[in-house]
């Protein structure tokens, strides 16, 4: 691998320990995928999980004095003033003290605290063709199909490695001849709401490895379907990347997305394949009783919040609701007095919070009822369950407690 000057220096720690360390594992990365040379990255998302692994490693970087040079965006852990040992939902001494450590790394690295999973949507927006790292399974196809932009699906670790350098070894998807398509996706399912993204992308198994190209789909379709497209695609498979005929910005026809070439493979997807995959992703609940509503992996828009708020406005709700969103949704939403509708019929707006965290313990061996599969499939090593239905369903089953 050919590097610069200013990698070489890095490489060999006249720029500090930490850099040091952090280019040395891009450096190793590239390798492993035969990358020529290192490219400047312009943004970057760290996917923190506020696990002890993870924890560890941004700890690691900080006390060897490595600092972002691009302040990277990062997910959520939990809410400490939310979860707090005093609050509705305490939490133990033990989580409580590694959700603090995991602050104080990212903190100390110079990390943007955002802590949201859905930052494409608006604090960190990429341009088309920009180079950036960004992890997190719904992050990194969003960025490459829908902005244009030009991203691998970085681990949380290799993208703060990239943050702290400001460098990412040029390969993959960095390159025109690996963003084309090979799989065509023929959507015969009537595609009504965000849950059906939802569905389209938990079908991994059918649609196979590669990068599927869309068709059949609506004109326009809403930022929140495309979250749940991309989030879902990295829940039932592996994809950094899709295309969306007419849509998104590298495929303005079907020949542009395939790169000239012929499709390697043609699935067709139906209602019936959704209705099947929502019963067997589905729980068993107790003779149709629901304990509570999960909404929010990845984040709830400020409109989604808004929308549930209309819905159950002057009524209460049977079964507790926790809406998970940004700090900046959340703080819109005060403002405007949506959280305030959603309080009174109780509801909860949490921000920085991810569905996948120890704070949720209380919720062990409960099932809840939520719309999508990814906060259904995480939680379940918590023993955590869930049914999956559309939202409207979910929004009527948590107004009385059993799965409509
Ligand atoms: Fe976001 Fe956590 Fe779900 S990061 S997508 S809330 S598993």
């Amino acid at each position: 691998m050919v590097l610069n000057d200013d990698q070489k220096a890095m490489l060999d720690g006249k720029m500090g320990k930490g850099a040091a360390y952090a280019m040395k594992i891009q450096v190793s990365i590239g390798e492993a995928f035969d990358a020529p040379r290192m490219v400047p990255i312009t943004r970057a998302h760290v996917a923190l999980s506020n696990q002890e692994g993870d924890t560890w490693f941004a700890e690691k970087l900080y006390n060897a004095g490595a600092r972002c040079r691009i302040a990277p965006t990062v997910n959520p852990g939990f809410c400490l003033a939310h979860f707090d040992k005093n609050s509705k939902h305490p939490v133990s001494e033990e989580d409580a003290a590694l959700m603090r450590r995991t602050d104080a790394a990212y903190r100390g690295l110079g990390a943007i605290l955002s802590y949201n999973c859905t930052p494409y949507l608006a604090s960190n927006v990429p341009n088309f063709g920009e180079v950036c790292a960004f992890s997190e399974s719904s992050a990194t196809p969003y960025v490459n199909a829908v902005w244009g932009a030009r991203s691998n699906r970085e681990s949380a670790n290799s993208a703060l490695c990239a943050a702290v350098s400001g460098y990412v070894p040029e390969y993959g998807l960095l390159l025109d001849e690996n963003r084309k398509g090979n799989i065509l996706v023929h959507v015969e399912a009537e595609m009504k709401s965000p849950y059906e993204y939802h569905c389209l992308g938990m079908m991994g198994d059918k649609i196979g490895e590669g990068i599927p190209v869309f068709v059949g789909l609506p004109k326009y379709i809403s930022p929140e379907s495309l979250r749940n497209l991309g989030a879902q695609l990295n829940t039932s498979g592996a994809y950094g990347m899709f295309h969306i005929v007419g849509f998104t910005p590298e495929a303005p026809t079907l020949e542009a997305a395939f790169g000239g070439k012929k499709p390697e493979r043609e699935v067709v997807i139906t209602d019936q394949d959704f209705r099947e995959f929502e019963e067997k992703f589905s729980d068993e609940t107790n003779n149709g009783k629901i304990d509570f509503a999960m909404f929010g992996c990845p984040h709830f828009t400020l409109k989604e919040a808004m929308y549930i708020a209309k819905k159950i406005e002057g009524k209460k709700l049977a079964v507790p609701m926790y809406i998970l969103v940004s700090c900046a949704a959340d703080e819109m939403a005060q403002r405007m007095g949506v959280k305030d509708v959603l309080t009174a019929a109780g509801a909860e707006l949490i921000p920085d919070t991810c569905a996948d965290e120890p704070c949720w313990h209380y919720l062990k061996g409960k099932v809840g009822i939520t719309e999508s599969p990814k906060c259904a499939y995480y939680p379940r090593r918590r023993n955590i369950h869930f049914v999956i239905r559309d939202l409207d369903t979910c929004i009527e089953s948590a107004l009385t407690g059993e799965v409509k």
